[in-house]
């Protein structure tokens, strides 16, 4: 079945920014695909989009495998015919010091959901969003710009994410194809409760300061609102934006404020 109402393909859309996008965007006359492994969750936000009008489509995806980022693409394009804009959102948090981890499989593990779930989805997608010209979100965080103290894998996955959609950028520079990447900081979701510590298990507590997170709200808010308007690069919160450019000129500060963001009793 064809259609003309554009398609938004969000992936991690079962819960917190990625489920908040998904309704905000539902009120913009769109058809939504949204992709997550938990499908119960995904149905109860798409039951959230459809009473806003919207047409949606939900698709079992681990973007940490690769025929499933695959599939993704394909159920999208079944079910509504074309693909405007793919929402790479999926992602996996953790905070550990290095000298305390014993086992790095995980380390792979939150490369492979944040880095490689990004670009196999992207990959899959791009024939599609060449024919509608459309655009590429990816996801990152202030911590893929700025390196986090307890943050070594999330730091690492989230600047590969930027450095490989900051190169795909340029490399679609006249497809039409247009690639926003976000920065968000600390926004008020369950990620960092979710996410492994040192063991490679689910943490179960935040390991920063969670004082003054941004509302989930607010953070769909400037990626729906970025992305619509073909932004590059959505860097949120003051504290963001100041610390991109003070770290060209004073990144030793820029170190300091990094530890002082972390919860004192996880750095020793
Ligand atoms: N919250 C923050 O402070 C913050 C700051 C900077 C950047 N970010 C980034 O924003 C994005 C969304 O984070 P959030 O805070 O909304 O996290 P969240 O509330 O924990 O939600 C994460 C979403 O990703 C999905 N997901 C996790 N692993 C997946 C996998 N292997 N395959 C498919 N989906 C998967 C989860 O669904 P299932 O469990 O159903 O698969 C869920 O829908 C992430 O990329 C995160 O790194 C968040």
């Amino acid at each position: 079945m064809t259609d003309t109402a554009r398609v938004i393909v969000i992936t991690g859309a079962s819960d917190g920014i990625g489920a908040e996008m998904a309704r905000q965007w539902a009120t913009r006359g769109v058809a939504l695909v949204l992709a997550a492994r938990q499908v119960d969750k995904l149905e109860a936000v798409a039951a959230q989009c459809r009473t806003s009008g919207a047409r949606v489509a939900v698709q079992r995806c681990d973007v940490g495998v690769q025929a499933d980022c695959q599939a993704l693409a394909a159920a999208a394009v079944a079910a509504f015919g074309r693909i405007d804009v793919l929402v790479n959102n999926a992602g996996v948090s953790a905070h550990a010091l290095l000298g305390d981890v014993t086992d790095l499989g995980w380390y792979q593990d939150v490369m492979r959901v944040n880095l490689w779930g990004a670009v196999w989805c992207t990959h899959a997608a791009l024939p599609h969003l060449k024919a509608t010209r459309g655009q590429v979100v990816a996801v990152s965080s202030l911590a893929g710009l700025v390196g986090v103290p307890g943050r070594t894998a999330y730091s690492a996955s989230k600047f590969a994410m930027t450095g490989f959609f900051e190169a795909l950028r340029v490399e679609l520079a006249g497809t039409g194809v247009g690639v926003t990447l976000a920065y968000p900081g600390v926004v008020a979701t369950e990620i960092r409760y979710r996410g492994y510590n040192a063991s490679g298990q689910p943490a179960g507590r935040s390991g920063l300061d969670e004082r003054g997170a941004m509302t989930v709200e607010a953070c769909a808010r400037l990626i729906v609102d970025g992305a619509e308007a073909r932004r590059r690069d959505i860097v949120m919160s003051a504290k963001g934006k100041a610390g991109r450019w003070l770290k060209l000129i004073a990144p030793g500060l820029v170190d300091r404020l990094a530890l002082k963001a972390l919860n004192q009793d996880t750095h020793r």
